[in-house]
């Protein structure tokens, strides 16, 4: 019997509209996050990470046109009409966002906002009741003193803290799958190896699937679990992020692990991906990484190569590097 995924997505595209003007983001994303599983969306800023999450999670309402299909445990959400989409957001599906600020309410106690999301998605009734469990998911994310901080305002808390509140939230509902939009970047270092623990852990006492987005090469390899690496709009290498990230077999990919600092290397003498990502709207022909790929060669232009498998679980976009590897 085949067990249903908690995330399918399929060949996902999302166009932003503004009057005429039709700009294509994403082009074609697919991949599947089974129960316990985490996926990393890696890739340069502007690859269109972020747009994939919030797709999936339909946030762009009418400014965009979303194609494709988003399964969550079977059930296309594409299709579904706003109100019942509401209800699985928060719910079933959840969203960390980068900036903790911005997903709190700056004008009310954490505890109220906490209760409120137990409220309205039918997990708690009674109000005693919302404020206990909301202490409860404080103390679980690992605020050391679940009251005060239930009694505080956002603006009264340190940004690991107001983090921490903003996955209580997300994950209050039991949700099958957590999408993090780069949860740590607003945060100082040492919080951000503390917030990635958090999520690793509540991922295993919880058995969600997840999704978390990021332009850290470090924090994909520290996570672990599948990669997924983004380019241009595209996903030009998807597999296990151990495997993706010792033997690249996409030449972006390649160019990323390269660009990384290696101890006792000076910065002068690093490799790194010569050139831009290209911007939207005008993405090359053929492959779009051929402007800055050192691999490229004339047929490259031609066509945009698709995904296709280059070894157990792993798929890469590159016919040029994986011609001789190609598994079948
Ligand atoms: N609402 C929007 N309308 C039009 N274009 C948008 C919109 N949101 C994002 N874009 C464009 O889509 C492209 C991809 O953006 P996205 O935010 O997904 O990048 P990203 O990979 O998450 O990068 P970063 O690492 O900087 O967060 C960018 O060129 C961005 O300008
Ligand atoms: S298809 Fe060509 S340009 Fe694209 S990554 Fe492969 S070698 Fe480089
Ligand atoms: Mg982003």
């Amino acid at each position: 019997m085949s067990v249903i995924p908690p995330l399918e997505v399929t060949d996902l595209t999302t166009t932003f509209v503004a009057g005429r003007r039709r700009t294509e983001v994403v082009r074609g994303v697919s991949f599947t996050i089974r129960r316990g599983e985490t996926m990393m969306l890696l890739g340069e800023s502007g690859s269109g990470k972020s747009v994939t999450a919030r797709s999936i999670m339909r946030l762009y309402g009418s400014s965009a046109d979303v194609g494709g299909s988003v399964r969550l445990a079977g059930r296309e959400l594409l299709e579904l009409p706003e109100q019942q989409l509401r209800a699985i957001r928060g719910g079933q599906i959840a969203l960390v966002p980068q900036d903790p600020t911005g997903a709190l309410d700056p004008l009310r106690r954490i505890g109220s906002q906490l209760a409120e999301v137990l409220g309205v998605h039918g997990v708690e009734g009674v109000k005693t009741a919302a404020r206990r469990r909301a202490e409860e998911l404080l103390a679980m994310v690992g605020i050391p003193d679940p009251k005060r901080v239930a009694d505080s305002y956002p603006h009264e808390l340190s940004g690991g803290m107001r983090q921490r509140a903003v996955i209580a939230i997300a994950v209050s509902c039991d949700p099958q799958v957590l999408i993090a939009d780069e949860p740590t970047t607003a945060l100082d270092v040492t919080v951000q190896a503390q917030i990635l623990e958090l999520l690793a852990d509540l991922q295993q006492r919880l058995g969600m699937a997840v999704l978390m987005v990021t332009h850290d090469v470090g924090v994909a390899a520290d996570f672990g679990g599948r990669v997924g690496v983004m380019y241009a709009g595209r996903l030009v290498e998807d597999g296990p992020a151990n495997e993706v990230l010792s033997t690249p077999r996409h030449p972006y990919t390649a160019g990323l692990l390269d660009s990384l600092p290696t101890p006792g290397v000076t910065r002068g003498s690093l490799r790194s991906i010569i050139g831009s990502p290209p911007p939207v709207g005008a993405f090359p022909a053929g492959c779009a990484f051929a402007p800055r790929c050192p691999q490229a060669r004339p047929s490259c232009g031609h066509e945009d190569p698709p995904l296709v498998a280059v070894a157990e679980d792993r798929v890469a976009a590159c016919p040029v590097v994986n011609a001789e590897q190609v598994v079948a």
